[in-house]
């Protein structure tokens, strides 16, 4: 069993540009881990892999049951109803492993992110793929489920492609990795952590190799333009024609001079000097060093004069038709830290849509990030962006930049990669000013140094801060006040902790 890429070279018809130029690898069964940056081409790359997108020029050698299994939670697989109904071993054992209920098909609409994606990848492995190409598979999960995740996947025998900004799960399935990073596409062995730790070795190593080269090729072009300045006064002090014309002595040693081949010898100094910093030119411009981009935002958030944001007595919301979602007297302070917790399924994005309807704050000073955004969304986000007054338009797209995607891909995009699409909302959120932020999952999809970023400019944000988030780090700086929710059989329960 093979993947082989040979030569590939592909580009979306909406972008001038190729995303990748000549990518060849080969693969064999295992795991790979495939990492970079938001918009550096992770999902185009999986699609390639399983058939679902042709390269422009090149081979793809695949096997003939390759299977993608999403990044987004838009739509349920086709296979679904085939799988929940089966009561053969297989399907029973992962619909036990990864908690999916029989009746998650049909309520497909109503079910948390977190439940879509282990309903996804049950019936991926289910159906037994030869290559299975696993986009963001721990997105919106818990603790728990990532465990159960982890588990299933570990179990995968063919060969198996894994996009995921979750280390500690790359690192435990994978044996090497593929370093995306237009247009080169780079197999390295080990494990992700591994990989980005040799990554970060060679780029300083580069960067201090260019710097040397520098350093050289200034010294020699000084030596050169000294010899081109003695060699000025040489031919002065050469030409006769400054020498009054009785002077007979002075025209004698300039004779004796060219017999003597000592202007000659400095001429031939001089031209080997000029090939040898022509040599050092090529060199030096052959290093490239990875472009960094400068990285950090500034969130301009303000805190509001108001005391309470939201206030409400303790009360009940209904999560579908039977669930319940009981709280208690609940308040927001205008620079409350505010951490939502709790189990895939529990309500977390329920109680934060019930906040938004009731906060009381013009709706122009919440910047609320959701916790998925579907491809129509995404493409009128950036319609949105696209139509902004030129100045404001090059901020917002600033900011993206320096959360690390590139700005030139996202304009020529016909349809932005999810974390390209996060980074624009923000972005565009971050211009108004806001009393209250927030954020469903806000390091989903995101790559590892936007993560950090987003984290430095919330930590010195003075408005109020809602975060619902699995990532325990991220909480702990961030938060001071958690909300945390538990379930018991169909009820919710809120409590403030
Ligand atoms: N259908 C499409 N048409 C045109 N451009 C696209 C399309 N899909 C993706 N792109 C662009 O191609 C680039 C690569 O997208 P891709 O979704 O592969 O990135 P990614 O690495 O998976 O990003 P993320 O980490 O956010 O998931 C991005 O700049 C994206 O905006
Ligand atoms: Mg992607």
């Amino acid at each position: 069993m093979h993947l082989i890429f040979h030569n590939v070279t592909f580009g979306y018809d909406s972008s001038p540009d190729r995303l990748f130029r000549e990518v060849s690898f080969h693969l064999s069964s295992g795991w790979c881990g495939v990492i970079g940056a938001n918009g550096a081409g992770k999902s185009t790359l999986l699609q390639l892999a399983c058939g679902r997108l042709q390269p422009l020029q090149g081979s793809i050698a695949a096997p003939a049951l390759a299977l993608y299994c999403p990044q987004r939670t838009d739509d349920p697989p086709a296979e679904t109803p085939a799988f929940l109904q089966s009561t053969e071993r297989d399907a029973l054992l992962l619909k036990d492993r990864l908690a999916i209920a029989d009746d998650f098909g049909a309520r497909w609409h109503t079910l948390s992110h977190g439940e879509r994606k282990r309903l996804q990848l049950g019936v991926a492995l289910w159906l037994q793929p030869d290559l299975l190409a696993v986009d963001e598979p721990t997105n919106h999960l818990d603790a728990y489920a990532r465990g159960l995740i982890a588990q299933a996947l570990a179990s995968f025998s063919g060969i198996g492609l894994l996009v995921s900004h979750d280390r500690e799960l790359l690192d435990r399935l994978c044996q090497a990795c593929i370093q995306v990073a237009p247009p080169a596409v780079t197999w390295r062995p080990g494990g992700a952590s591994a990989v980005l730790a040799i990554l970060d070795q060679e780029r300083q190593a580069l960067q201090r190799q260019r710097e040397i080269q520098k350093r050289q090729l200034q010294e020699l072009q000084r030596e050169v333009l000294r010899r081109k300045q003695e060699a000025r006064q040489a031919d002065h002090k050469r030409s006769k024609r400054h020498i009054p014309v009785k002077d007979r002595d002075a025209k004698a040693r300039i004779d004796a001079a060219r017999v003597s081949g000592k202007d000659g010898h400095a001429g031939k100094l001089q031209k080997q000097l000029q090939g040898r910093l022509e040599q050092m030119s090529e060199s030096f411009a052959q290093i490239r060093t990875e472009k960094t981009h400068t990285l950090g935002i500034w969130l301009p958030g303000s805190k509001s004069r108001r005391v309470f944001l939201f206030s409400e007595p303790g009360g009940s919301i209904l999560m579908g038709e039977e669930r319940q979602l009981h709280y208690p007297d609940l308040c927001v302070k205008s620079d409350d830290r505010i951490a939502i917790t709790g189990p895939n399924g529990a309500g977390k994005s329920t109680l934060v849509r019930h906040l938004l309807q009731h906060v009381n704050l013009q709706p122009e000073r919440i910047t609320y990030i959701p916790q998925e955004i579907d491809v129509l969304e995404a493409k009128s986000i950036l319609a949105q962006a696209l139509e902004l007054p030129s100045e404001r338009r090059g901020q917002v797209f600033t900011i993206v930049s320096r959360l690390n995607s590139r700005p030139e891909r996202l304009l020529a995009s016909a349809e932005p990669s999810p974390g390209e699409v996060r980074k624009l909302l923000l972005a565009l959120g971050m211009s108004l000013q806001p009393h209250l932020i927030i954020m469903d999952e806000p390091t989903n999809h995101l790559d590892l140094p936007s993560i950090l970023c987003l984290e430095e400019a919330l930590a010195e944000c003075p408005c109020a801060l809602i975060l619902v988030s699995h990532d325990a780090h991220f909480l702990a700086r961030l938060t001071r006040i958690t909300w945390s929710l538990s379930t018991v059989e169909d009820e919710s329960i809120l409590h403030v902790v």
